[in-house]
């Protein structure tokens, strides 16, 4: 059996996520993971909340609240937006756990054991007014890449770009806005990224089954060569620095690094999962207790890329312990609301819990991965979100179901008619359903989502072309037999389209499979022909008609969400 590792990008803390982070990390993840299962890999999906770090302590103190509490809070609101979305983590982890921070001093100690880190004395930005350094976020100002007024010390959202603090020109604390700030000398510890500069060459260049935008933003980042960089900082919410179990000399009031800590937490939360479920961990990330027959596969957005085919591999592969490293890797462009940024401050745009309340996840799972910012970022708007649900769900889905299972229903007592022999017609659709699940598979296999989303839609449209050259409904008035085939053909093929679908609108399908009466066991991913498949269901059996699978989507609902979300034209 094939054993599948998927690990999403760990949201941060700091707030329920946009529908773009959504479909940059954890939607795609969930697609390929449902995906994997019905094919019948054992697959272990993880994600978890990343908590530690800059974005939590500012927004804990924007809320009023202390960072512990406000995490607690934030991890459950994630978990049930998680939920809403039908977001099938095998487990959901916290990277404060007790678990994580364990892991993190284990590797911190492999890293120095292996000569790989070293104490460092460089200068950061102080606030004198906040009488504090200023990590990370905690310092604001202009970008040297771009000009952009908004650069916060780690990174620039508008040009991409990877800051350190002290690159900003006029840097004020996002703290109190003070621009009395100076540089002051702190000693930090240091990872010696340049030391593994061939063996991280070596592995990217070694890794062929990675697509193509993961592996020119590695390779662009070994061109510029690796800089050392300090893997721990001044704040005092995080993983504590130790040495032999006790605060490390000089680092009392120091942590390590957010993005020290948080990709350790995909090893951490599958922990957490093991240990909350009775089962084992090593054998999905130790390669020497049996994770060499693991694939792992990661999913992310473009700017988390270099932390993870570079900064992670080295805590990895720099321990000099048998880790499990990535395998494959998909990246996302960003998903921009009306190709401007989302933004809760300024309102514009739709965040996880607010879309749920507005429309059925089926709706936004579908739109956002059959429009999946993959060559290029992809504006979300709410126009052509209406376009798109009601064009493939209400339309081209949901009619073709309710069409054929009403009139099944009234003409065949609610049963998969017996009787007739497929002809013609019957083995055009077959060999065309052949095809286009062959182009599907492959399409999710190579987790090209807009590629399968687009198969998808063309199987659901098959089933509706079928139906209206086969005419069930005419033919029924003189060849009553052959109207029963029709009809039973159709039947399957409302259950192939639903088994298709389960990956991308999970929600629905299982409503249609339900009322077609199919047993969970039956739902797999389908591998055998079509002229199979198309005959599957067992004669006589009884079937309901599905309750409306898509209501469609109403301009005036469209006006109303605009206004709400800040839509109109900035
Ligand atoms: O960019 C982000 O949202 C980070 N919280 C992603 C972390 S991924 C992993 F390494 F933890
Ligand atoms: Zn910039």
């Amino acid at each position: 059996m094939n054993r599948i590792l998927i690990t999403s990008a760990l949201p941060y803390i700091n707030g329920v996520k946009h529908l773009g982070n959504l479909a940059g990390s954890m939607l795609p993840a969930d697609i390929y993971a449902r995906f994997e299962r019905l094919r019948g890999s054992e697959v272990l999906y993880i994600c978890a909340t990343d908590e530690h770090g800059t974005p939590a302590e500012l927004a804990a103190e924007a809320a009023g609240q202390d960072v512990k509490t406000y995490c607690d809070e934030q991890h459950e609101l994630q978990r049930a937006a998680g939920e809403g979305f039908s977001l099938s983590y095998d487990w959901f982890g916290r990277s404060s756990s007790i678990q994580n921070h364990q892991l993190t001093q284990h590797f911190a100690q492999k890293l120095e054991a292996e000569g790989l880190i070293e104490e460092r004395t460089s200068r950061q930005v102080y606030s004198i007014d906040d009488k504090r350094f200023l990590p990370d976020r905690y310092v604001q100002g202009t970008c040297p890449h771009c000009d952009s007024a908004k650069a916060r010390g780690d990174q620039c959202d508008d040009c991409g770009r990877l800051l350190d603090p002290t690159d900003l020109i006029d840097p004020y604390s996002a703290l109190s806005g003070s621009k009395n700030v100076e540089l002051r000398d702190t000693t930090h510890l240091f990872l010696k990224q340049a030391a593994m500069q061939d063996t991280i060459r070596n592995w990217v260049e070694a890794s062929v089954d990675w697509p193509s935008l993961a592996k020119s933003i590695a390779l662009k980042w070994l061109d510029e060569g690796l800089q050392d960089r300090a893997i721990t900082r001044d704040l005092s919410w995080g993983v504590p620095v130790l040495k032999d179990g006790k605060p490390r000399p000089g680092f009392e009031d120091k942590v390590f690094y957010v993005w020290f800590d948080a990709p350790i937490e995909y090893i951490g939360a599958t922990i957490e999962w093991a240990e909350a479920n009775g089962k084992t961990w090593e054998d999905w990330w130790r390669t020497d207790k049996g994770a060499d027959d693991v694939t792992y596969v990661q999913f992310m957005g473009k700017d988390n890329v270099a932390f993870h085919t570079v900064s992670f591999p080295i805590t990895l592969l720099g321990s000099a312990e048998p880790w499990k490293t990535v395998d494959r890797l998909k990246a996302f462009n960003w998903v921009t609301w009306y190709g401007g940024k989302f933004s809760t401050s300024q309102n514009r745009g739709i965040f996880m819990d607010q879309a749920l309340k507005i429309a059925p996840s089926d709706m936004w799972r579908w739109y956002l991965m059959a429009n999946a910012p993959e060559s290029s970022d992809a504006a979300f708007t709410l126009e052509q979100f209406q376009a798109v649900v009601n064009s493939d769900l209400a339309n081209v889905l949901g009619n073709f179901v309710n069409r054929i299972t009403k009139f099944a229903n009234a003409k065949f007592d609610g049963q998969i008619p017996d009787g007739g022999t497929i002809g013609e017609l019957e083995q055009k659709l077959f060999a065309e359903f052949d095809a286009q699940i062959t182009a599907l598979s492959a399409h999710h296999q190579a987790m090209d989502y807009r590629k399968a989303a687009a198969a998808t839609r063309a199987i659901w449209a098959l089933g509706n072309e079928y139906l209206a050259e086969a005419a069930p409904w005419t033919v029924i008035k003189t060849d009553p037999d052959k109207a029963a085939m029709i009809v039973r053909t159709a039947l399957n093929m409302v259950v192939m389209s639903a088994i298709v679908a389960q990956v991308f609108i999970p929600d629905a399908a299982t409503r249609v499979l339900d009322a077609m009466g199919v047993p969970k066991e039956n739902r797999n991913w389908p591998n055998q022909a079509g002229s199979v498949l198309l005959d599957k269901l067992p004669r006589r059996s009884q079937f309901t008609v599905p309750e409306l699978l898509f209501a469609k989507i109403e301009d005036e609902q469209v006006a109303e969400w605009s206004q709400r979300f800040g839509a109109s034209p900035t």
